[in-house]
């Protein structure tokens, strides 16, 4: 069956990020002018998935507006003659279908996953999570689609990363099967660096089968007293095969305010508006604080 839906789990506290998320989400924080939302719609979107479930949350509320037409600003903008604005917010509401549904407590991420099962509605669907930007040019999601459309079963992006930098992720033990993809054996949320069976990281793309929801009905909280989507994972792999499809590049972490710096950094870099005059001040910053 055609995967045609995603879900975009939204309805984290974003603690790492506070004080900014007390009364901002985390979502809505923008890479340069673009909430990180946005920019993962627009990767579902471009990947042929337009009905889109956005898991939201008390307080939420600016994710639903952002989305929204928005009358009056519209109005504004055309009165001024701000015609591009005009449009890239008339845009926007036009993007997908989107739709909410909350989280009543953050009860984890395999919670919020669960709380998308009658929207989904018996059919295969994508995961996409925020903390992980994919860069426009990567078709990571596509690939993952295709191997889905391939086997019919859920399908994981794996990245390596260091060994040292395993314990923040879920830790997948692969059977490689092709140059770019894996049988997932099992997979593990977190481990220590030395008990991690690989240092294959399953980042936040994920493609899965409806049985999803059966494991995660069964998934006892575990690390850090949350319901994990890893965990149920690991117990879909046990009955059914999942997939991993591996990449290397065109990933940008947007979780933590170190990698979301550099994140902003890179895509500022790139732009054709901002770059040049961006990375000629910030080569004059580096030489002037001696940093090389
Ligand atoms: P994170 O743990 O990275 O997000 O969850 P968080 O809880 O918002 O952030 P910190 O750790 O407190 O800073 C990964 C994704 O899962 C969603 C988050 O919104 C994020 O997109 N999530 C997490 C939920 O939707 N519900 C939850 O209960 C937990």
């Amino acid at each position: 069956m055609k995967v045609r839906k995603a879900v975009i789990p939204a309805a984290g506290l974003g603690t790492r990020f506070l004080p900014a998320t007390k009364a901002v989400p985390k979502e809505m924080l923008p890479l340069i002018d673009t909430p990180s939302i946005q920019l993962v719609v627009e990767e579902a979107v471009r990947a042929g998935l337009t009905d889109i479930l956005i898991i939201t949350a008390r307080d939420k509320g600016a994710i639903e507006d952002h989305f929204d037409r928005a009358p009056e600003l519209e109005a504004l903008l055309d009165a001024r003659g701000k015609f591009d604005e005009a449009k890239q917010v008339r845009e926007l509401s036009d993007l997908a279908q989107i739709h909410t549904v909350r989280q009543h407590e953050a009860l984890g991420l395999g919670h919020a996953v669960g709380v998308a099962e009658a929207h989904v509605s018996g059919e295969p669907f994508a995961v996409l999570l925020g903390d992980d930007l994919i860069h426009p040019s990567v078709p990571l999601l596509r690939e993952m689609l295709r191997v889905h459309e391939r086997y019919g079963r859920s399908v994981l992006a794996g990245l390596e990363v260091a060994r040292s930098e395993i314990s923040a992720y879920g830790a997948i033990e692969p059977e490689m099967i092709e140059e770019d993809l894996a049988r997932v054996r099992s997979v593990v949320e977190k481990p220590p660096a030395d008990e991690a069976p690989s240092n294959l990281a399953a980042i936040g793309r994920y493609v899965f089968t409806p049985e999803i929801f059966e494991a995660l009905r069964d998934t006892k909280p575990g690390h850090g007293g949350e319901i994990q989507l890893t965990d149920a994972i690991n117990s879909l792999a046990q009955e059914q095969a999942v997939y991993a499809y591996t990449f290397e590049a065109g990933r940008f972490d947007a979780g933590n305010k170190l990698d979301y710096l550099k994140a902003t950094v890179e895509l500022a870099i790139e732009r054709d508006d901002l770059g040049p005059a961006f990375s000629a001040w910030l080569a004059d910053f580096v030489q002037r604080r001696k940093l090389l």
